[in-house]
């Protein structure tokens, strides 16, 4: 039986548990907001393309900016959030990240739904603590100016503050409209692409910009491996982490979306077999689980 299958009692469980709290009450306010009315109790999705936004379906023109407001909610809080939702392991993870992107000096980094600015520093931290290079350069791309303005701040109180290796643009990662093609030496985005609307136009997109020899670096949550620490995983995400979104940023809304999300991300096999549908050779199975699967490193080269 598959871990999906598996996961499915318990995420239906708790999904009913916190309807009341659910992505829907996100997508109906928006709905009513744009109709201008307030009830409807069928689907007003039937002729058009629907993605998940979490567990719902919604039209895919509106997941964009439902996952906008999103990010535009927890941006203040995000690097909080992140650290309570996470016990700290996403600093472990980002940090291997980066020791398994390896880069040189001089690379060129395009960071894609950089945030904060987390994997950002951590690249230009390298470069500087390894190499004792200042000529590596990232530009950071988001969507969402909000997160991009913390991100700014950050980079002000940084040992780059008054470089040129870093530059913010908002940007839709699946048309990276002011990057040039064959521009960079490597792409990242980290806990970004399980939010876009169509995941294959943000591989491809990345495909674009890469110069030969470039190197696509993807990471995410993914799939667990291990049945009791699925089980655990469920509880502590669907029970707890919303619960800490109330309670820290006041917004309970966009974490039970974030851990809708995740479920609805695909394998680490289905995902690492779309990076090379796009064109990119892989090593080995082209990816690398970190605690138990809870989040996976991608990685892909353009040959
Ligand atoms: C969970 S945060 C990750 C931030 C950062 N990379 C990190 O690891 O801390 C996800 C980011 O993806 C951005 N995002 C969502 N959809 C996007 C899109 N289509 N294009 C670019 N950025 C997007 C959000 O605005 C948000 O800043």
């Amino acid at each position: 039986m598959s871990l999906l299958r598996r996961c499915q009692p318990l995420t239906r469980q708790c999904a009913k548990r916190n309807a009341a709290f659910s992505t829907w009450g996100a997508v109906r306010q928006q709905q009513q907001h744009q109709q201008g009315s307030s009830s409807s109790s069928s689907s007003p999705f039937d002729d058009q393309k629907t993605t998940h936004f979490g567990f719902r379906n919604v039209p895919e023109t509106e997941k964009e900016s439902l996952v906008h407001k999103v990010f535009a909610n927890v941006a203040g809080n995000y690097d909080v959030m992140n650290d309570a939702m996470s016990l700290g392991i996403h600093r472990i993870w980002k940090d291997q990240f980066i020791r398994s992107m390896a880069p040189g000096p001089g690379t060129k980094l395009l960071d894609v739904a950089g945030g904060t600015g987390d994997i950002a520093m951590r690249f230009l931290d390298y470069c500087r603590n390894i190499h004792h290079d200042s000529t590596a350069s990232v530009t950071m791309v988001d969507i969402n100016a909000h997160m991009l303005e913390e991100g700014k701040k950050r980079f002000q109180s940084s040992p780059y503050a008054k470089t040129n290796q870093t530059s913010f643009m908002v940007q839709n990662a699946e048309h990276l409209d002011a990057i040039e093609s064959e521009s960079v030496d490597v792409y990242t985005i980290a806990f970004g692409i399980r939010n876009c609307t169509h995941v294959d136009r943000v591989i491809q997109e990345a495909y674009r910009v890469l110069k030969p020899g470039g190197r696509f670096m993807c990471l995410e949550f993914s799939k667990v491996d291990n049945p009791l620490i699925s089980k655990v995983y469920d509880v502590y995400s669907f029970d707890v982490i919303p619960v800490l979104g109330q309670v820290i940023a006041q917004d309970r809304d966009s974490y039970q979306y974030l851990v809708e999300s995740i479920r609805k991300f695909p394998s680490q096999e289905t995902f690492a077999q779309m990076i090379r549908d796009a064109g990119f050779s892989t090593v080995g199975k082209g990816y690398e689980s970190l605690t138990f699967g809870v989040a996976a490193i991608h990685s892909g080269f353009k040959i």
